[in-house]
């Protein structure tokens, strides 16, 4: 299976538009990309009362899938906004990783290659002690961490990619998002500089702030020429045909 796992230090970080950037971009190369976030919580209600993941609505409009692609896109998606692993216990959920990996699986043989969007950190608990680190293990896939470079963000991504590589994890680099194009100052350019040397993964793209881009209302537009005008697609492509 060729793809890449997209992990951040938080939540909120930009894991989604990240993610559906580089899908984008890689459509408009023509290629076969599927989308996948396995697992979500904070998930809102529909009008046919059904619980729907955000982020797996804006990956499948950012990707151009078709609704009628029968491929799982998001497994499952709880409501409570908390970690997986609670949001299950309070909705009265078991989660099934097995079948959660299967549908993973699938979605990366239906597709040349796909793009999966994790949950918070590497460290967030998706079932027990399974963490996110855990499930990109088991689909042996690279990660990419997205980060941004604000005060503290040092600390949280060279933290993150030490305990990526702990873990036996392929770091492919870190990807900035929010980078202040015309106004970055000493806090900017010393975080990426920081970064670099300590956690000594390159950075892969310095990913602007749009208004005309959202998840919560599916705003996709412009996506992918914004990801390559500031992402370095060839390079995370080749990350993903790299077979692990
Ligand atoms: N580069 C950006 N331009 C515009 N809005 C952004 C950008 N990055 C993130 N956002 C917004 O910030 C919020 C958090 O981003 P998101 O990608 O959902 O983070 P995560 O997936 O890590 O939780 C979302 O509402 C999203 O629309
Ligand atoms: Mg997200």
């Amino acid at each position: 299976m060729q793809g890449l796992f997209i992990t951040a230090t938080d939540t909120e970080i930009g894991k989604t538009v990240i993610t559906g950037a580089i899908a984008a971009a890689l459509k408009a190369r023509g290629i076969n990309i599927g989308v996948v976030k396995p697992l979500a919580s904070g998930g809102t209600l529909d009008k046919e009362n059904r619980i729907v993941s955000e982020d797996a609505a804006f990956l499948v409009k950012a990707a151009g899938i078709s609704p009628d692609d029968a491929v799982k896109v998001n497994s499952l998606c709880l409501v409570p906004a908390l970690t997986p692993a609670v949001a299950a216990v309070q909705s009265g959920v078991v989660i099934d990783i097995p079948q959660i990996i299967a549908d993973c699986r699938q979605a990366g043989r239906h597709y040349d290659k796909i793009l999966v969007e994790g949950v918070g950190g590497i460290c967030a608990p998706l079932w027990e002690d399974y963490l996110v680190a855990d499930m990109i293990s088991e689909l042996g896939l690279a990660t990419v961490i997205v980060t941004k470079a604000n005060l503290g963000a040092i600390n949280h991504t060279v933290l993150t990619a030490a305990y990526a590589k702990q873990r036996g994890i392929r770091v492919a680099g870190v990807i900035i998002n929010n980078w202040p194009e015309a106004s970055s100052g000493v806090l900017e350019k010393s975080t990426l500089e920081y970064i670099e040397r300590l956690s000594g993964m390159p950075i892969l793209g310095k990913f602007p702030w749009r208004e005309g881009v959202d998840v919560p209302t599916g705003q996709t537009e412009g996506l992918a020429t914004l990801a390559e005008q500031h992402l370095k697609i060839t390079e995370l492509l080749a990350v993903m045909e790299e077979r692990s």
